[in-house]
């Protein structure tokens, strides 16, 4: 199964979700067509405690769509990978649960979001994370090597799924755990909003029906084991919010459980 519509054109939306998530790392106060910074995280039901323990420049540029951290149980001495990072908030979080004996890695593409991370992380003296330059479709990062995969906000953005989900279940040990975040909708969209590369790189135009999203996690090698809604997340510009209303485009947060077996 792929989620990919015919026309969209995806060397655009990559060029546009680079140049959007460029302006969430540099200029973290302009207006999106999403919230941004720790209000949101704070509603999405991050911790204040935990967010004052992670440099507050990275969580200015925090866009997430929900929590999901309670999900993923990370504990000292596990190696966590954040597929599409940002600046990276959820990594430093993560970083800071795995403690000195675990790590984390933050993967993203575009390059701002990874200097400022890097910055942040290098003034900040946290040894235990890395950001690397890369895809969520096939991060650089060693097979069977992870414990746990998480992910805020991001996976819409993929125009393919499968693999993004493949590439999770390669990177964990078996019975590893995948902990996201992430916008499906109650209905398939029209190719009127799947083709627009500006509403993709809202994270609305890449919703995946959410059966279908289950589906492709489940067929990439893994068990769910618990979703839930994110009520407290909403789009801001009208257009995105009427997106919203009419397809049901929502947040969710979603634990699953790789499979002892290999994935095909
Ligand atoms: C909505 S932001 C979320 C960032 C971060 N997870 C957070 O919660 O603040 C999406 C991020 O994913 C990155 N991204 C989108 N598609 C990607 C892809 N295919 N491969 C790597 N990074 C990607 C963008 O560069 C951007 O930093």
């Amino acid at each position: 199964m792929t989620t990919t519509a015919r026309q969209l054109d995806t060397a655009d939306l990559t060029t546009r979700v680079r140049g959007m998530y460029r302006e969430v790392a540099l200029h973290p106060e302009h207006e999106f067509h999403f919230e941004t910074g720790r209000p949101l995280a704070e509603r999405l039901g991050y911790p204040a405690a935990d967010l004052d323990r992670i440099p507050a420049a990275a969580i200015d540029s925090f866009a997430g769509v929900g929590y999901f951290l309670d999900l993923a149980a990370i504990v000292p001495g596990d190696v966590v990978l954040d597929l599409g990072s940002g600046s990276g908030s959820d990594a430093f979080l993560a970083a800071a649960a795995a403690g000195a004996d675990g790590r984390a890695i933050g993967i993203d593409m575009t390059d701002e979001q990874l200097a400022k991370a890097r910055e942040l992380a290098e003034k900040a003296g946290i040894a235990n994370i890395e950001f690397r330059q890369g895809q969520i479709e096939h991060p650089p990062v060693e097979p069977s090597s992870v414990d746990c995969v998480i992910s805020n906000g991001v996976i819409n953005l993929s125009p393919d799924k499968p693999a993004v989900f493949a590439a999770a279940a390669a990177v964990l040990r078996p019975g590893g755990r995948l902990a996201i975040a992430d916008i499906v909708s109650a209905k398939q969209l029209p190719e009127g909003v799947t083709c627009d590369a500006s509403l993709w790189a809202a994270c609305i135009g890449g919703a995946m029906q959410r059966d279908g999203y289950r589906e492709v996690i489940e067929e990439a090698g893994f068990e769910i084991e618990e979703v839930r809604e994110n009520d407290r997340y909403r789009f801001i510009s009208d257009r995105a919010d009427n997106a919203t209303r009419k397809y049901g485009v929502t947040s969710i947060s979603l634990l699953a459980r790789r499979r002892e077996e290999e994935p095909r």
